[in-house]
């Protein structure tokens, strides 16, 4: 049997999905559909001077714009929320259209939170603390990797403390996703490489773990078969509509498995190094997902069959061996695309390793790993790894 007769679970999965290509024209009637009057559209400055996304979606839908909120930085903040909001309050919006990456999305979250219930963003983190629905969002994405538009987590850096705040609820997941692959097709091939790579890890990270079940396992195996196809394709060939759109919708499937199932050591650890270090979360997860995959691998060997099935990596019984080997795959699959293999590389330094073990213990997605970790010092050996790129 591929799960334990004690299984269950809670499958939640609110979202329209709309796919296709121009289907970022729907977003007025989704808009209408949703009741929103005035809408406030949540971008970021880069989208808006270097391409025309911004302005084709505040096109479609002309006069229900109330306002467009720019000021959201890459890695976004408590006091990018908190602008996004005063100015959605300012101009009377009752909806939120939102159009990036997972930056830009998640500060849409939290916009609609604060649209909803006021008072200030830090009051509300934390997991399940709303009781109501918050105002209504359309999520565009714009890169296909974070599947943001479909999950109920917001990851909001507090730069004060020097720390990412998750914020998890049913009632912040988006009302309407619109996948239209014409909104990815001019993410620069680095960046289309480590997004994917984050959507690859919400695919492994869902099925390994403590949280896994049958639906987000489906999802995230055809997403793992999926992304393997579409992500290097993208790369070589930007303007490939069939594969950005199957990289985005691989990717939304990701987001949807761990959504309900969670993520695990992987994202605790890119969370921690995002926040002390700046390294872009795709490419922390790109560099930390083959060293967790072989620690992992003595406990989730009957997982790690499925993963290397989707994945085409041959499959060995030797559950360390088939950890090893997936581990190898997944490292050459992210060095065939260009990106760093180490945190060396990327200028994390190597005396802060300690710490970084020990803060990892407080991320919340820790608590699921297929692995439980109880103490740092279990995980240093991880995260040397990931710093070196060496097994
Ligand atoms: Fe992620």
């Amino acid at each position: 049997m591929r799960y334990d007769s004690d299984l269950s679970f809670v499958f939640n999965n609110p979202t329209r999905v709309i796919y296709g290509a121009g289907s970022v024209s729907e977003a007025a009637m989704e808009a209408d559909r949703l009741g929103m009057g005035r809408v406030l559209v949540v971008s970021d400055r880069v989208l808006k001077e270097r391409t025309d996304l911004v302005d084709r979606v505040c096109g479609v839908l002309g006069g229900r714009v109330a306002a467009v909120f720019l000021d959201v930085p890459s890695d976004s903040g408590v006091e990018a929320v908190e602008a996004g909001y005063a100015a959605g309050r300012e101009a009377g919006a009752d909806g939120v259209v939102s159009v990036g990456g997972g930056s830009v999305l998640d500060t849409a979250k939290g916009v609609c939170l604060l649209l909803r219930e006021g008072g200030r963003l830090r009051d509300y983190e934390g997991f399940q603390n709303l009781t109501r629905k918050v105002a209504p969002h359309v999520a565009i994405p714009t890169t296909a990797g974070t599947g943001s538009e479909v999950t109920y987590v917001a990851v909001i850096k507090d730069h004060e403390a020097g720390r990412k705040l998750l914020f998890g609820d049913y009632h912040l997941t988006p009302d309407s996703a619109i996948l239209d692959p014409g909104m990815t097709v001019g993410l620069p091939a680095h960046l289309t490489a480590a997004t994917g790579m984050d959507a690859l890890s919400h695919a492994i990270e869902a099925m390994h773990s403590l949280q896994r079940e049958p639906i987000a396992d489906a999802l995230a195996t055809h997403a793992i078969r999926l992304l393997r196809e579409a992500i290097p394709l993208c790369v070589r060939e930007p303007e490939n509509l069939a594969a950005r759109g199957q990289q985005l919708v691989a990717a939304c499937m990701a987001g949807a498995a761990f959504s309900n199932a969670q993520v695990g050591l992987v994202h605790a650890m890119a969370h921690t190094v995002g926040a002390r270090f700046g390294v872009h979360h795709g490419l922390a997860n790109s560099i930390c997902l083959p060293p967790v995959v072989r620690f992992n691998a003595s406990s989730c060997g009957r997982v790690y069959r499925d993963v290397a099935h989707a994945f085409g990596v041959a499959l060995v019984d030797d559950p360390e061996a088939l950890g090893r080997e997936l581990a190898r795959a997944l490292r050459d699959f992210a060095a065939s695309m260009g990106l760093p293999a180490s945190l060396r590389a990327v200028g994390v330094p190597r005396d802060a390793l300690p710490d970084l073990a020990e803060a990892t213990l407080y991320d919340g997605a820790l608590v699921y790993n297929g692995r439980p970790v109880g103490d740092a010092s279990e995980i240093l050996p991880v995260w040397e790894e990931a710093w070196s790129g060496v097994p």
